[in-house]
């Protein structure tokens, strides 16, 4: 099978310094992309370009720092991504976390609602009139099967009540899906395409970097985890390939869609849970 080739392309990863989002941005750069890296520490940021600049070819690296729990944040990263890339072929929304306890945002958001889903939801819409006018250009949400087995708490979206880490977790990931199926289904083929993924198991730093759960539990968990490279695969094969260049509205793991879980299908869910993310955002309203 032939390589999709990336050149020309400029293709936006947040969370691209470390795990997922780091593979997803060399293999993009190494087939000639120009990846625009998002992350908040600007020694990985630095790392990671200089990874990227340093594979040969036409690839290449530049990385802009950015609280993504931040709404004013997110503005600014989309602000200056306009200025510095005026055309956009590809936005990956990746950057997650796990929180062991709950925490606020400087808008005083619970965290992981504000970075796993609001993030996704704010940035895609501001680079919407960018994206559309890329013909073929695409939207990929990194969400994960830890969706299966929850349902969202419309009267406690933020977890206020009762706090468990990793039930905000799957509900931010059950938010992925209901975000992707429903900017679809306002997209109606205008447009670029989005879906989602699950990346599969991946021995990444995401348990430990906010506490989740003690570093030698996660490194026993991970003992049964693929590798970052191996977790990249999917979101390359949304980016990249050829064979779902006109696919919308997917959920996808293994790089093949596959059937996310009946509560995600909830397609007034879905609108109910826009409605709530446009109010706080002030997008897609
Ligand atoms: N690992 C898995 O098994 C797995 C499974 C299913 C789905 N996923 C999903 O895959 C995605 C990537 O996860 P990962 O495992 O690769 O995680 P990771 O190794 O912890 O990497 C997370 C990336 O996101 C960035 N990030 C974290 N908080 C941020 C913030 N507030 N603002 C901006 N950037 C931020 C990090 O950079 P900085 O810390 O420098 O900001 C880093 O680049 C997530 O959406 C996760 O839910 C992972």
């Amino acid at each position: 099978m032939t390589e999709d080739s990336m050149v020309g392309k400029v293709v936006v990863v947040t969370g691209g310094t470390a795990g997922i989002g780091r593979m997803t941005a060399r293999e993009l750069a190494r087939r000639g992309a120009a990846v625009v890296v998002v992350g908040r520490d600007r020694d990985r940021g630095g790392d990671t370009v200089q990874e990227l600049n340093a594979l040969g070819g036409t690839g290449c690296g530049a990385f802009v720092r950015a609280d993504l729990s931040v709404m004013a944040e997110v503005r600014r990263l989309a602000e200056t991504v306009a200025a510095e890339w005026p055309r956009v072929d590809v936005l990956i929304n990746n950057a997650g976390a796990m929180f062991g306890t709950r925490q606020r945002t400087a808008d005083g958001i619970e965290a992981t609602f504000a970075l796993n889903h609001l993030s996704y939801f704010l940035l895609t819409h501001l680079m919407l009139p960018t994206l559309k006018e890329v013909p073929g250009s695409r939207i990929v949400n990194v969400a994960s099967d830890a969706h299966f087995g929850v349902r969202l708490d419309f009267d406690d979206l933020e977890s206020a009540r009762r706090y468990s880490g990793y039930r905000a977790y799957k509900r931010s990931k059950l938010c992925n899906l209901y975000f992707t199926y429903e900017l679809a289904r306002r997209l109606d083929g205008s447009g670029p395409v989005v879906n989602a993924l699950h990346p599969g198991f991946v021995a990444t730093e995401i348990g430990v970097r906010n506490r989740w759960v003690p570093r030698p539990l996660w490194r026993l968990f991970t003992l049964f985890a693929i590798s970052e490279e191996d977790g990249a695969r999917t979101p390359v094969h949304l980016a990249a390939s050829a064979e779902v260049a006109g696919v919308s509205g997917q959920y996808f793991s293994k790089c093949r869609p596959v059937r996310s879980s009946a509560v995600s299908q909830d397609e007034d869910a879905a609108r109910r849970l826009w409605g709530i993310s446009a109010g706080m955002t002030g997008v897609g309203v």
